[in-house]
């Protein structure tokens, strides 16, 4: 069932919802999240369940604003305090050290824990709305079944866990791509997933460096975001640059049902039944409509999806991340 994320009927409906137990699918600016209450570890298991996520992938924890910090982490860093005071709310995940006997099952026992401060209204009204009934943050990953695409409206979620699950309508996410994560456990920054906040932006809010996912590849606690294959539409996607793309396309010329290709460069179209569709130019519009248009094409029913290797910008890193791991899942 879909509501309506600005009457505050549907945000109480939800709120109470959520305090008895159950699951909702919640907007925020960057996909929708499957939400339940980060310190009922029954109703989160049904996060697991629902998803088919393995238990022991760790669910990021939203919370109304910094005063819930508290309740879910034991301590703070300043660097990472640096980061809530330039960031929250937004689009930005941190990893903290756990407070002993919050979110147990949402961290799958991990002695971190991720908190978020989404900036999207209705996630705002609704976050609120549970902290005056006592919960204090929501456990919500990004609600799609395990390693497929994000969804980035109300409809994707439906579409991904059927009509019985309460969404939110909060219309389409401004953002479309995950949240950066920065995880502040190991005494400096380290870029765990990036994001529309750049690495370079981070680095600057907190005057630090910030280590690459690689850099400490050897000791990084588990991130599913990091997982190679990932993110992954059911058709098959190959990256390559428009010159291998034309190349391609003037080789297959009119044979080329159920290929899609999607790119920024202008190309020869071999035939008409090659479906063309542009990539925007800028990295934050390309962000914006990934996932929808790498859904689109799936229910279009392509079935190979040949993509433009995105430029090498720090403001691509985000879409290249996802783009990479769709093109891993083979
Ligand atoms: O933008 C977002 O972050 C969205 C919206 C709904 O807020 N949420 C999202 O959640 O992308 P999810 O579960 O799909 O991705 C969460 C990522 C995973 O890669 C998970 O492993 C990592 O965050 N994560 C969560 N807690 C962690 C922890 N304690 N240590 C390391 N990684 C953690
Ligand atoms: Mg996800």
């Amino acid at each position: 069932m879909i509501l309506d994320g600005q009457q505050p009927q549907a945000i109480a409906t939800a709120a109470q919802a959520l305090q008895a137990g159950a699951l909702v699918g919640l907007p925020t600016e960057t996909v929708y999240g499957l939400a339940a209450d980060a310190d009922n570890d029954a109703a989160v298991a049904q996060i697991f369940a629902t998803k088919g996520r393995p238990a022991d992938h760790p669910l990021i924890v939203h919370v109304a604003d910094a005063s819930g910090i508290a309740h879910f982490a034991s301590s703070v860093p300043p660097f990472a305090q640096a980061l809530v005071d330039a960031f929250w709310p937004g689009p930005l995940t941190l990893i903290l050290p756990r407070q002993g006997g919050r979110a147990q099952a949402a961290t799958g026992g991990q002695d971190s824990v991720g908190l978020r401060c989404p900036q999207h209204p209705v996630a705002q009204a609704l976050l609120h709305a549970c902290q005056a009934r006592g919960v204090h943050g929501l456990a919500a990953p990004s609600a799609n079944r395990f390693g497929r695409v994000s969804p980035t409206s109300a409809a994707h979620v439906q579409d991904e866990f059927g009509a019985d699950l309460l969404v939110l309508d909060g219309g389409a996410c401004q953002v479309g791509i995950e949240s950066t994560i920065i995880d502040c456990t190991r005494g400096q920054p380290v870029l765990l997933r990036p994001g529309q906040i750049t690495r370079a932006q981070v680095a600057a809010a907190c005057g630090q460096p910030v280590l690459s996912k690689d850099e400490l590849l050897t000791q990084s606690p588990r991130a599913s975001g990091t997982l190679e294959a990932h993110y992954a539409p059911n058709a098959r996607v190959r990256l390559m640059d428009a010159r291998a793309l034309q190349a391609g396309l003037d080789l297959l010329g009119a044979d080329a049902a159920h290929l899609a290709v999607y790119a920024r460069s202008p190309l020869r179209r071999p035939s008409p039944g090659v479906r063309l569709v542009a990539m925007p130019e800028q990295a934050e519009a390309a962000a914006q409509q990934l996932f929808a248009q790498l859904r689109a094409l799936d229910d279009a029913g392509v079935r190979l999806i040949w993509i433009e290797t995105p430029p090498d910008g720090a403001d691509w890193e985000g879409v290249r991340d996802r783009l990479q791991r769709a093109a891993a899942a083979g």
